[in-house]
């Protein structure tokens, strides 16, 4: 009995060990990097409707003409178009997730899920690392927080983006990050220089 579990323990090892051998000879097709992420929250003044309302009145849903442009080879209609786009666009209807907790029996929840961006924006970032195709449009919650305080939250592009360790991808995600903050005070009620004029 002791015999077999030493075997036993010592074939594992051996496993191991080959193992081992193995993933240093053949690369894992896995890497990891750890980055910061600086996670920006600003809360309304308005009720949940209101915020919204004040939301949706104010973002038009990505007009999508440039794609047609693309698809028809047509790079310089395309990059008109996208010039003529406002500095911010919902590029989706948003995703209710208090609705989607009604399966449960919980009710009342409010929290929906957006995706705002401008794809001539995201042009200037992909242009120096493709890596931007992760990030943009930016992912945006509205959420009412367990105290009943409507709040807008988004991780900072310059964060995101930042990652990217180029000045050139930081200097337009400095200025998305300005965009988004200005939005959702002027959709909560606060002082704000919103609407912006497109990044040029
Ligand atoms: C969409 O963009 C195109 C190209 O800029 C423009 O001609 C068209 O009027 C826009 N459509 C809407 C609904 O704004």
């Amino acid at each position: 009995m002791h015999f077999l579990n030493l075997l036993a323990k010592t074939a594992l090892v051996l496993l191991t060990m080959a193992t081992a051998i193995y993933a240093t000879a053949v690369p894992s097709p896995i890497s990891d990097k750890t980055i910061i992420i600086s996670h920006r929250s600003i809360a309304s003044k308005r009720s949940f409707a209101d915020t919204k309302a004040a939301l949706d009145a104010t973002l038009p849903n990505l007009n999508t003409t440039f794609r047609d442009l693309l698809n028809a080879n047509d790079p310089a209609g395309a990059l008109a178009a996208l010039k003529d786009l406002p500095a911010l666009n919902s590029f989706m209807p948003p995703r209710d997730f208090g609705q989607l907790i009604t399966i449960y029996g919980i009710n009342g929840k409010h929290a929906l899920q957006y995706e705002i961006g401008n794809p001539y924006t995201a042009s200037k970032f992909a242009r120096h690392n493709l890596g931007a195709a992760l990030y943009a449009p930016i992912r945006v919650a509205l959420i009412e927080d367990s105290h009943g305080v409507v709040r807008f939250v988004f991780d900072k592009p310059t964060s995101t983006f930042g990652q990217f360790g180029d000045p050139r991808i930081d200097a337009v995600a400095v200025a998305l990050d300005n965009e988004l903050t200005q939005l959702f005070l002027f959709a909560g009620g606060w002082p704000s220089s919103w609407p912006l004029p497109p990044l040029p």
